[in-house]
């Protein structure tokens, strides 16, 4: 069925002839895509209760547990609370440098390199991983006892790629069935699991109080009196932060580099802002501020490549959504992708144009017609985060590479839980003098 072949071609299609609410059989589900605002805010605001979390999340239920991304209710709530101190401004601030220092590396890591050719797509990949790990661990992955980083890679991919197939088939086989992927995802998860658990119980028995990510996640505690979290559950927000936070981050900006690649007038002025700004160096959390250009140029970037494409709920009783009745058990889409491309939205809706997101611009447009990180009490608990390392990489960079995407045009998007380059993302690196 060509929703599940090539979802982004058939649900434009599908937008462009019916409208922006169309309905889909998909198997035995019954399947409604949104791309009107109004009708995206009724479903993850308004009566949000009605809606729980999609079986396409059934796939990252497998390797996050009752993390944030995939729990509901009252356990989702008391989760939620616990965790949003550690995206506190303050903290986020805390952890400007250590993203920085890993930038750093990475790009004097392309300095030494003879040969010019890199996979942007693959390198994002890694910065991102290394900076997700460092600030959730600090220096546990580093020290005696602790983990290899170069572990984690090949295990999180092989995670990610069973929640994929997961989430995509209608039919699953159970995990305990011994085919070559459930197999190969048993070992990941162990090795997985075995890290994470691992580091808590040192820091359990060190006793020691660190202001990284899971410093503050293990000092949460409930105002309600309700206690901290349990090891199962820093285990599983643990493993969920650090999946949702680095893929995500990735995505977003190979598909800025590449959209720089094709516009060298606004990868100019972004290299101004950044050379004018900070003379060479890594951003600060204070520099940040002074950065606004670039920040119009990531949010631009995410609008025309959105890296969560869908977010999908499924009715929990019969709803009227706008005009249209609603069963129970219907799976309900709200589409960043078609949002974000929507004419009626956003004129001439192709071009790449930062100036859309200038001051003073965003004040004209209708309520969730841009939505990169979601909407709702389910919103993004990390979209700060993001933004801010999304920023310290571009501004990083281009100061001293421009990156030459090999063929633009032909880089097929993949769909899957992020919107990823197909196959990556091959480039060239061109050193600045
Ligand atoms: C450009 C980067 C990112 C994008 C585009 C993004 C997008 C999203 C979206 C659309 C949702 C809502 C999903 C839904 O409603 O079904 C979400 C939820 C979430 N994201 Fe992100 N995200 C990004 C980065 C991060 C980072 C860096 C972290 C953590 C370090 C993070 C952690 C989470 C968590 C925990 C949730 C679940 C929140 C909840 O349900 O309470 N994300 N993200």
């Amino acid at each position: 069925m060509s929703l599940l072949r090539d979802p982004l071609t058939h649900l434009t299609d599908a937008r462009e002839r019916y409208g922006d609410a169309v309905t889909f059989r998909v198997g035995p589900f019954r399947f409604v895509a949104l791309a009107d605002p109004a009708l995206a805010q009724h479903v993850l605001v308004r009566n949000h209760r009605n809606y729980v979390k999609s079986r396409s999340y059934e796939g990252l239920r497998l390797v996050l547990g009752q993390g944030l991304v995939t729990s509901e209710g009252e356990h989702w709530r008391k989760q939620r609370k616990l965790a949003q101190p550690a995206f506190h401004r303050q903290r986020l601030a805390a952890l400007a440098d250590t993203m920085g220092a890993c930038v750093r590396e990475t790009v004097d890591g392309w300095e030494r390199r003879a040969d010019p050719a890199i996979d942007v797509h693959a390198e994002m990949m890694a910065l991102t991983l290394a900076i997700v790990a460092r600030t959730l661990f600090g220096t546990d992955l580093a020290e005696d006892g602790g983990t290899d980083l170069r572990a984690l890679g090949p295990a999180v991919t092989v995670a990610l790629h069973k929640a994929n197939e997961h989430a995509e088939s209608l039919i699953r086989l159970p995990l305990w069935w011994p085919t070559r992927s459930n197999r190969r995802f048993a070992k990941a998860k162990r090795l997985l699991d075995d890290i994470v658990q691992g580091i808590i119980e040192r820091r359990r028995r060190s006793g020691e109080v660190r202001d990284d990510l899971l410093g503050t996640l293990m000092a949460a505690t409930d105002e309600d009196g309700g206690g901290g979290m349990s090891d199962a559950q820093l285990r599983d927000e643990v493993m969920t932060l650090f999946l949702a936070g680095h893929e995500t981050i990735a995505t977003a900006t190979s598909w800025t580099f590449m959209l720089l690649h094709q516009h060298p007038e606004i990868a100019a002025r972004m290299r101004e802002e950044a050379t004018r700004v900070l003379g060479g160096r890594t951003p600060g959390f204070d520099d940040l501020p002074q950065l606004p250009y670039t920040g119009q140029v990531i949010d631009e970037a995410m609008r025309l490549y959105p890296p969560v494409w869908i977010v999908e709920r499924q009715a929990l009783a019969p709803d009227q959504i706008g005009p249209w009745h609603v069963p129970k058990g219907t799976i309900v889409a709200v589409s960043p992708w078609l949002m974000h491309r929507h004419p009626e939205l956003w004129p001439d809706p192709l071009r790449f144009d930062p100036e859309r997101f200038a001051p003073g611009q965003l004040g004209e447009r209708a309520k969730l017609a841009y939505l990169p990180f979601g909407a709702g009490p389910r919103v993004c608990i990390g979209n700060h985060f993001a933004l801010m390392e999304a920023k310290i990489i571009l501004a990083t960079v281009v100061q001293r590479f421009a990156i030459a995407v090999d063929d633009p045009a032909s880089i097929r998007l993949e769909p899957k839980v992020t919107l990823r380059p197909e196959g990556g993302m091959k480039g060239r690196l061109q050193r600045l003098a």
